[in-house]
């Protein structure tokens, strides 16, 4: 990709699933990448398999003290920010009747306040130096309803639209987008065979492949991309709710 090759990039949930395939993937551009996450155990073996790391921190995210300490830190001991994956997120799952508050809230607290507030650092910086890229992990739950996930498509659909009000509000300096995956393969993922057979690719996605997605915005080559949302789910959500049927029911639901 152009323009990666020496950029200073702040990945949060780093030592996650995804973070860590885009880390690995913004190393290979030869960016300088800067690896931030709540787990320190998870980011003592990040450091261990990317020892091209340029750096490496805790931070919680929807702590506001924890945030500015981190980015100040990446600031003073780096320079100032040139891309930033706001990546860190949980889930909870419940039927919308058995939500317990403080579910609610834990996940509020992450997705939607902890975004807020490392997007707001990382522009604070950018805004500095008049240039930058903002790249958001959304999901595929923020623009359909999935069974169970009021809690997470709320917060994702959030994030979607505050990346839509940041790219107005930081134009023309910054760029800013966020990324849909839909079911991607990690670790501690629940969904099956029968999730993976209603995608239309028929597997669900791999960590490198959104990784490549961010590489791809955050490069010179999207320069003329901001405030958009970017699916990454092998079809699943292409056909509204037909995509899960596969050919031959979708055929015999033909008019
Ligand atoms: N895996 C999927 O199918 C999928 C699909 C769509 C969107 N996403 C989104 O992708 C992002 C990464 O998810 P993943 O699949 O790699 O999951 P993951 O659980 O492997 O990674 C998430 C990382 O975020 C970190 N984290 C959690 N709370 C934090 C906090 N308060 N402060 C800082 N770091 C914190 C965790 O320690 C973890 O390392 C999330 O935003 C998730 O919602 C995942």
């Amino acid at each position: 990709m152009r323009g990666l090759n020496g950029k200073l990039v702040a990945i949060t949930g780093a030592a996650g699933a995804i973070g860590r395939a885009t880390a690995q993937r913004f190393i290979e551009e030869g960016a300088r990448v800067i690896a931030l996450d709540i787990d320190g155990a998870a980011l003592e073996s990040l450091r261990e398999e990317l020892p091209g790391l340029a750096g490496s921190g805790r931070l919680d995210v929807s702590d506001p003290e924890s945030v500015t300490a981190a980015f100040e830190t990446v600031e003073r001991e780096h320079g100032a920010l040139e891309v930033l994956i706001n990546n860190a997120g949980v889930n909870a799952r419940h039927p919308f009747t058995d939500i317990p508050f403080a579910d609610w809230r834990r996940v509020m607290s992450v997705n939607v306040d902890g975004a807020f507030l490392v997007a707001q650092a990382a522009a604070r910086q950018m805004r500095a130096t008049r240039r930058g890229v903002i790249l958001h992990t959304a999901s595929t739950n923020g623009l359909v309803g999935y069974r169970d996930h009021a809690i997470y498509s709320s917060g994702k659909a959030a994030v979607i639209e505050m990346s839509r009000a940041m790219a107005l509000d930081l134009a023309p300096e910054i760029r800013v987008n966020a990324v849909c995956p839909g079911y991607v393969q990690t670790p501690l993922m629940t969904a099956g065979a029968e999730q993976a057979a209603s995608i239309p690719l028929r597997r669900f996605g791999l960590p490198e492949e959104v990784a490549a997605l961010f590489a791809f915005l955050a490069s010179d080559d999207a320069a003329f991309i901001t405030g958009q949302e970017f699916v990454i789910d092998g079809g699943e959500i292409a056909g509204g709710m037909l995509s899960g049927f596969g050919a031959a029911a979708t055929s015999r639901l033909e008019p």
